[in-house]
């Protein structure tokens, strides 16, 4: 299990808007959706591609690169050429910020 990571104070971080952050050498992508922040791991399944600035379309993130659709909130891939999902990660508001961690050891 890892410590929780901060990522933004939540005045600086409004809806529509994004942050990468390091957890234990994995890069995670937060993204702030309608006041909801959802994380998944920045690393596409088809071809290890960053998903940078990526679209968001509603809950789903578009890869920049070959266009494969992720659900931010399952990690589920929704099209070619990806198959297989995206890690994603919880995320918490404390003390007037943002955190993420990564759960999946514990
Ligand atoms: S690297 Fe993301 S769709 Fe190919």
């Amino acid at each position: 299990m890892t410590d929780w990571i901060k990522v933004a104070p939540v005045d600086d971080f409004p809806p529509g808007s994004r942050r990468v952050v390091d957890v234990d050498d994995v890069p995670v992508l937060v993204i702030n959706i309608g006041g909801e922040y959802l994380a998944i791991e920045d690393v596409c399944t088809h071809d290890y591609s960053s998903f940078d600035d990526g679209e968001v379309d509603g809950e789903e993130i578009i890869c920049p690169r070959h266009g494969a659709r992720f659900d931010v909130r399952s990690g589920e891939a929704l099209c070619a050429p990806a198959y297989d999902p995206v890690a994603t990660f919880p995320t918490m508001v404390k003390d007037d910020a943002v955190w993420v961690r990564d759960d999946r050891w514990d």
